[in-house]
């Protein structure tokens, strides 16, 4: 197929120097009129792929029929990689394979029906008891620690911790545990960014040490079961169980697609809030229950995954060949003006507000939604009755990554 004539020789919408200016949107706006799938050759490839290229898919339709699409557009293997280190003792790819975003029905559908029972109305409504005096002391933490001038750096004091303490909680990790989950979590997630000098066999590492510490968790719990999700999923349900193996590659996804999403939804909501001061009081005035879901549109924290073609198809009057890659730009579809009024304009009033920050509505849509809708809620409801006059005090560095729209440091300054 023919390169995409929207995009200039050498660009790059999935470079991590491109992301950390800004997201592409003229690009993304340019190919949604002409070229809404379009081939990209020989770029980097998203979602930690290194491949021959990829279909780009930008408008919010074609996005949503992909998603809802998994006969076609197939995502085993796919959609997200994590390393592990070598000590794993398997085949990369068959590990990949274990982790629920890298499958296919029938094995999805039974492993999603199981770790379902952790994620029902109630078990949220659980969750959001526990958490909120947690978002509270967060926010009173970051402010106790403040420099005498009021300033602080808002991703490490308030949005890393409460999505780390929501997942602990979650998965039953006991108190004295929860520093090395943390510790873990950070490493896994951050090698992408030279700054950490974090290696990747660091990263990798980390990623073993939270599968080998949920196995054990899950094979305890089996053996004694409690009152917490863990005993819930490998314990024999209707639907089966969750092998300790599998619980535990359950929770290193839940490490990453948990953690690192919401707090950059949590970051990014923030610098909109505090580069929009109208919605800002509007927020601390009305605190409206639409302003989390505008949040994500607006973040739209996982930028693009991925899914093959299991066969050859036609999709955006391109002819997709079986065994090419599709990529998903969540981002592009977002700012789709055929589907969003102003889609340019932060309005946390917006409703309906149908983007795809969760995914495209098919059987991979995002597990932790409710959860991750709560958790915006609370800190946001937290920040506002205890740090009304919060602003900023520099811009925000941006993380190089080729998935994720990060934002790891953010200095405000409140009073
Ligand atoms: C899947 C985004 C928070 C757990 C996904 C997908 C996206 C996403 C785009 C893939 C959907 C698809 O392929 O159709 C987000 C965003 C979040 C967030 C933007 C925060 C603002 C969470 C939380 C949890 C979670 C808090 C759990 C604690 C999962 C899981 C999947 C998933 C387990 C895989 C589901 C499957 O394969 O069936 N998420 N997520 N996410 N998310 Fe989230």
């Amino acid at each position: 197929p023919k390169d995409c004539p929207h995009l200039p020789e050498g660009f790059d919408f999935t470079d991590p120097d491109l992301l950390q200016a800004r997201i592409p949107y003229p690009e993304f706006a340019r190919m949604r009129q002409t070229a809404p799938v379009w081939w990209c050759a020989q770029r980097a490839g998203i979602s930690g792929f290194q491949d021959e290229g990829y279909w780009a898919v930008t408008r919010h339709a074609d996005v949503k029929h992909v998603s809802t699409h998994p006969e076609v557009f197939s995502s085993n293997t796919n959609t997200a990689v994590i390393r592990f280190n070598e000590s794993i003792s398997r085949d990369q790819i068959e590990v990949q394979k274990l982790i629920m975003l890298n499958m296919d029905p029938p094995e999805h559908t039974r492993v999603r029906q199981i770790v379902q029972r952790g994620f029902t109305p109630r078990a949220v409504r659980s969750l959001e008891n526990a958490l909120r005096s947690r978002a509270r002391s967060i926010v009173e933490t970051a402010l106790a620690g403040a420099k005498d001038d009021g300033s602080f750096d808002f991703v490490t004091n308030i949005a890393v911790e409460l999505p780390l303490q929501a997942i602990a909680e979650l998965i039953g990790v006991p108190q004295e545990d929860r520093a090395k989950i943390f510790d873990w979590s950070n490493k896994m997630a951050a090698y992408d960014d030279p700054e950490y000098a974090i290696t990747e066999e660091i990263g990798a590492e980390a990623a073993m040490e939270i599968v080998s510490y949920s196995m054990n968790l899950a094979a305890a719990r089996k053996e004694c079961p409690a009152k917490d999700i863990v005993s819930q999923l490998v314990a024999a349900g209707d639907e089966g169980n969750l092998s300790n193996d599998e619980f535990g590659f359950f929770v290193i996804l839940l490490a990453v697609a948990g953690n690192e999403t919401t707090r950059n939804a949590i970051s990014h909501g923030m610098h909109a809030f505090l580069t929009h001061p109208e919605q800002w009081e509007l927020y601390k005035r009305d605190r409206p229950e639409t302003a989390a879901e505008e949040i994500v549109r607006w973040a739209t924290p996982v930028v693009s995954f991925q899914r093959t073609a299991t066969q050859d198809v036609e999709l955006g009057g391109q002819q997709i060949k079986k065994g090419d890659r599709v990529g998903l730009f969540y981002s592009s579809a977002n700012n789709d003006p055929e589907v969003f009024e102003a889609p340019e304009q932060f309005n946390i009033t917006r409703d309906p507000n149908p983007h795809l920050g969760f995914g495209g509505g098919g059987p991979h849509f995002c597990l932790g939604k409710s959860l991750a809708v709560m958790e915006i809620n609370l800190i946001f409801n937290a920040i506002a009755d205890v740090l009304p006059d919060l602003r900023l005090s520099g811009d925000p560095r941006r993380l190089r990554s080729a998935w994720l729209n990060g934002i790891k440091e953010l200095q405000v300054t409140h009073g």
